[in-house]
């Protein structure tokens, strides 16, 4: 008899340490039928009119995607529920935010259930003005149109539609990054619903590695977070300009660029700014294109001194305003309905020469993509977004978030590929000629020890190694950290398609 309950013991074991590892998991429709139980009027399926308008993403590859449900929790405690259901299941799942990422699959899934945050949008500012409560579901336009009206702003993200979610937990470059570091470096304070279903708060006094991790981290390695508690201050109109110049003058205007981001970015805190190329067959072919912005405008709207070298060179459009900044953000608003991809790489910013040498190479992407391409319609964008020292030095408060950028590497410049196109039938094509440009222009940065191995996550490839670029000790750090919050690895087997700190396995 004891041995037989021994025998048994020892099968339990077996079975306990087998369920750990590789326990099969429910497929999506059962998951979502229990989900309909636990949290009846919250599911959607795809016999439902509200399905379609869930299923909506910013870049069609998203959209093509068809989970076997919604479910859209209305409280922090809905949330809760809904992990705890998946998680104990098994059942895999997504989460969506704003519905941003480029890529397929990384906030929707096939055979499983999508949790979409969007009831969750709620944007409450604190009495002393200095903190706003935001739902994971807002957008970052209802966040500007919230605050403009009480002449208050927070650090964020600078397209109109984009995700309070993914942008924040990936980092996030906004209009104000000059003066206060990344979006993520400006939340005061998280609440997440771990994967047990357990909802904990983070912030550098509770949980203060966890708020480590989520600045950077990204959310799909750690919980879902119910809310972002983000640092606000006061704020009237911005000065913005755009100017769009022939792609000839690039050897003129990247030198104009390199020194801003060296020299005068720095010296202008409140000056923020990006570079673009791109083929415009309407604009004659290849063109440049800068924004610029000024956190206080001058006097008379005039051209801030940092930016008028770029201005002394005759451009083909020049446009100015001064505005609020739910109208500055919807005036580089990128719409939807199209296919995407996103990639980059960053690289020292200390040399002009070897941006102006990238140009080329750029080039023979264009040509490559216009050839596979066969006259639909396709659009090649090649972005330069400066890390100027003053925003690395600005990332370094509340402990540094986890992204391994530090003031004393220098400043640098993030290489971004984007690409907007028709036909899902050069798909692959157009992932290979990124994935080779990117690799050309680590080769050509790392001959001339000018490579900086970071990838930056919210403008990430599918395939690119985001973790490996925070360095080493970030990486052991964050795998420490979901390792309390997450001992049993199940939102790395469960949570499918975003960057996971263990080998993509999704
Ligand atoms: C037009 C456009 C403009 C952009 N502008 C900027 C910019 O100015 N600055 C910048 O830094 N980036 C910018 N980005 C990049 C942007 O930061 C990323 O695409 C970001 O992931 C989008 O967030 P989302 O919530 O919309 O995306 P989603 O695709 O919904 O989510 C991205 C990831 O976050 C996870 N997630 C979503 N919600 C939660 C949650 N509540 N808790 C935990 N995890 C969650 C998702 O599962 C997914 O893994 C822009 C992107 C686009 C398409
Ligand atoms: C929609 O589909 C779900 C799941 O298959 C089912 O339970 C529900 O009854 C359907 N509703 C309607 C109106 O057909
Ligand atoms: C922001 O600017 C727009 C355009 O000028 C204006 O319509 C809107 O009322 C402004 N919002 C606030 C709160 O001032
Ligand atoms: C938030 O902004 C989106 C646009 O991206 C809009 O569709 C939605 O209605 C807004 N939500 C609220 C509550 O205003
Ligand atoms: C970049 O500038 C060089 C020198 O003016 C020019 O030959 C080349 O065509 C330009 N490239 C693009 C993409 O505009
Ligand atoms: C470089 O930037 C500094 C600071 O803005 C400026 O004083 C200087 O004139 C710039 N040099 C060139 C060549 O543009
Ligand atoms: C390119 O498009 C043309 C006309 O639109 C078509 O005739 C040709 O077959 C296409 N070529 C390829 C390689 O698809």
């Amino acid at each position: 008899m004891q041995q037989v309950k021994m025998l048994w013991g020892a099968l339990w074991v077996l079975a306990l340490s087998w369920t750990g590892s590789c326990t099969k998991t429910v497929d999506g429709a059962h998951a979502c039928n229990a989900l309909a139980a636990a949290l009846p009027g919250l599911v959607t399926f795809p016999n439902s009119s509200l399905f379609a308008t869930e299923n909506t993403y910013w870049s069609l590859r998203q959209e093509a995607v068809t989970p076997d449900c919604f479910v859209a929790p209305k409280t922090t405690g809905d949330v809760a529920k809904a992990v705890k259901l998946l998680t104990s299941l098994p059942s895999p799942f997504t989460v969506k935010g704003g519905g941003h990422t480029a890529f397929a699959g990384a906030s929707n899934i096939e055979n499983g259930v999508t949790i979409d945050m969007f009831h969750l949008n709620q944007i409450t500012v604190a009495v002393d003005r200095k903190t706003v409560s935001v739902g994971p579901g807002a957008r970052w336009i209802n966040v500007s149109t919230a605050l403009d009206p009480l002449g208050l702003a927070v650090v964020g993200g600078r397209d109109p539609n984009v995700g309070v979610s993914g942008l924040t937990l990936g980092g996030g470059i906004s209009f104000f990054s000059g003066i206060h570091g990344l979006v993520c470096d400006n939340v005061r304070r998280y609440e997440v619903v771990l994967a047990s279903g357990k909802m904990v708060e983070a912030s550098p006094t509770a949980n203060a590695n966890l708020y480590w991790a989520l600045r950077g981290g990204t959310g799909s390695n750690f919980g879902i977070v119910t809310r972002f508690d983000l640092a606000s201050f006061e704020q009237g109109d911005l000065w913005s300009a755009e100017l769009i110049y022939p792609g000839a003058l690039n050897a003129t205007l990247i030198p104009l660029f390199q020194n801003l981001t060296v020299n005068g970015l720095p010296a202008d805190p409140q000056a923020h700014t990006y570079f673009v190329q791109t083929y415009i067959p309407a604009l004659g072919g290849y063109i440049v294109l800068t924004d610029q912005y000024r956190a206080t405008p001058l006097p008379g709207a005039a051209v801030p001194p940092v930016f008028q070298p770029l201005h002394a060179v005759p451009a083909l459009i020049t446009q100015q305003k001064v505005a609020n900044v739910s109208t500055t953000s919807r005036g580089i608003e990128e719409a939807y309905g199209e296919r995407h991809t996103w990639w980059n790489t960053a690289v020292s910013a200390a040399s002009a020469q070897l941006l102006v040498d990238l140009v080329p190479l750029y080039e023979a992407h264009v040509q490559r993509l216009l050839a596979a391409a066969n006259g639909t319609a396709i659009t090649p964008f090649f972005i330069f977004q400066p890390l100027p020292v003053n925003v690395l030095r600005a990332m370094q408060a509340n402990g540094g978030n986890a992204l391994g950028l530090y003031p004393a590497d220098g400043p640098l410049v993030i290489v971004q590929l984007a690409v907007t196109w028709e036909n899902a039938a050069i798909d692959s094509a157009v992932e290979a000629s990124c994935q080779k440009l990117i690799g050309q222009v680590k080769a050509l940065a790392a001959s001339r020890k000018l490579d900086r191995g970071f990838i930056y996550v919210n403008y990430a490839g599918k395939s690119q190694d985001v973790f490996r670029g925070y360095g080493a000790a970030n990486l052991a750090r964050l795998k420490r950290v979901a390792k309390t919050v997450d001992p049993q690895g199940l939102l790395q087997r469960l949570w499918k398609g975003y960057f996971k700190l263990d080998s993509p396995s999704w």
